[in-house]
């Protein structure tokens, strides 16, 4: 029997400093009868917690959006089926234990209530940890392989390629057989990205930036480019005749929009594509499973490996994590360990 209250991130009103957070004990989710409670044992902050944390995200819209307070904060997460749904116990393809990842709004807790299409069963080749950033990542093998449709030999330049989005977008178009072009925020970061992550080049975001972007291809220009900062009149610059731009996130942008020179586009016959993975799955779910058939086999064939960043356990550590995202320490992706497991100390 799950305890009656749990630890949770709770947000009794919007917080413009993230990272002062603490758990709190709040009611365990009752599940309704079609609903699974899941036991948390990891969870993954992402940018867009820190927009839902101080409510500047397009998701809290009064009218339009989905997350207002109160509420827990978070999305994905890594747990094991704690009860299965009442109307349906005989007849679930999962059972009591299973692991499975999740994204769901409330996944900075110990338990989380969720339908079955929230879930996916974790594949026995993947620890939860590494699945549980990978979860919030399925998009960037959607926006490499479905959307911008990446080719071996073809070049890509992907910004924000520190990021947990970013990061992803590099190793899945090196796993089709791209070259790689990564930019960073500064020389120290682009140092670690050298160390650690797979790509061609790394290119500090400063400077004549585009311009050794256009050497690296011999002056022609980059097949695709996937934006995660809001860097489209760059991108255009740095795009080959007929290339294509995915518009994935603004990190950048403070949530002021660029005027994008349209001229250009069309001089260059660029192709530029917006990408709402979310909104997307909602609307096409059987496109979304095929998504993930190719994402779950690319992890489990070994192509893609979860770049886990420093040490995070237990949720008294994630208003230290949401700092070191706010901050752009993190390349990669930050996991926090949750409930006693983290929380017991090391002997
Ligand atoms: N399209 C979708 O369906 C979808 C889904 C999830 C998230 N998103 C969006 O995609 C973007 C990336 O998300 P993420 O979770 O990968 O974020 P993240 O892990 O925080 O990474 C963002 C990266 O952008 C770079 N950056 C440049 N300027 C920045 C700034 N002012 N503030 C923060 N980062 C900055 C940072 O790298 P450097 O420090 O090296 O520059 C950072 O590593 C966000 O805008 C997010 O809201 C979109």
């Amino acid at each position: 029997m799950p305890p009656s209250a749990m630890q949770a991130i709770h947000l009794p009103a919007f917080n413009l400093s993230p990272s002062s957070l603490v758990p709190s004990s709040v009611p365990t989710p009752q599940p309704t009868a079609d609903e699974y409670l899941v036991r948390i044992t990891h969870c993954s902050p992402q940018h867009a917690d820190i927009l839902h944390a101080n409510g500047k995200h397009q998701n809290v819209h009064a009218k339009r959006g989905h997350v207002h307070p109160p509420f827990i904060l978070g999305y994905d997460f890594a747990g094991t089926i704690e009860k299965l749904p009442s109307s349906n116990a005989e007849g679930s393809d999962l059972k009591e234990g299973d692991r499975v990842i999740g994204g769901r709004i409330g996944a900075f807790a110990e338990y989380i209530a969720v339908p079955r299409s929230a879930i996916r069963r974790v594949p026995d080749e993947l620890d939860s940890a590494s699945a549980c950033a990978m979860h919030g990542v399925a998009v960037s093998y959607a926006s490499v392989v479905e959307v911008a449709r990446v080719k071996q030999g073809e070049t890509v330049l992907v910004s924000g390629a520190s990021g947990g989005l970013g990061s992803a977008c590099c190793m899945v178009a090196k796993a089709v057989g791209a070259k790689v072009i990564a930019l960073a925020g500064d020389e120290e970061k682009a140092k670690a990205m050298r160390r650690d992550m797979d790509v061609d080049a790394v290119i500090v975001n400063a400077g004549d930036w585009i311009q050794r972007v256009l050497d690296f291809t011999g002056g022609r220009g980059v097949d695709a480019v996937l934006d995660n900062t809001g860097m489209v009149n760059d991108a255009i610059r740095c795009c080959a005749y007929a290339g294509t731009i995915v518009i994935l996130g603004f990190a950048a942008r403070g949530g002021v929009m660029e005027d994008v020179k349209m001229n250009r586009l069309l001089l260059k016959s660029i192709t530029v594509i917006g990408y709402r993975y979310g909104e997307s799955g909602r609307r096409f779910p059987k496109q979304m499973d095929e998504i993930w058939d190719g994402y779950l086999k690319m992890l489990t064939d070994g192509k893609l490996k979860a770049l886990l960043y420093g040490k995070y356990e237990g949720l008294s550590s994630m208003g230290r994590a949401l700092k070191d995202l706010e901050e752009r320490k993190v390349y990669g992706k930050i996991v926090v360990s949750v409930g006693e497991e983290a929380m017991r100390p090391k002997l």
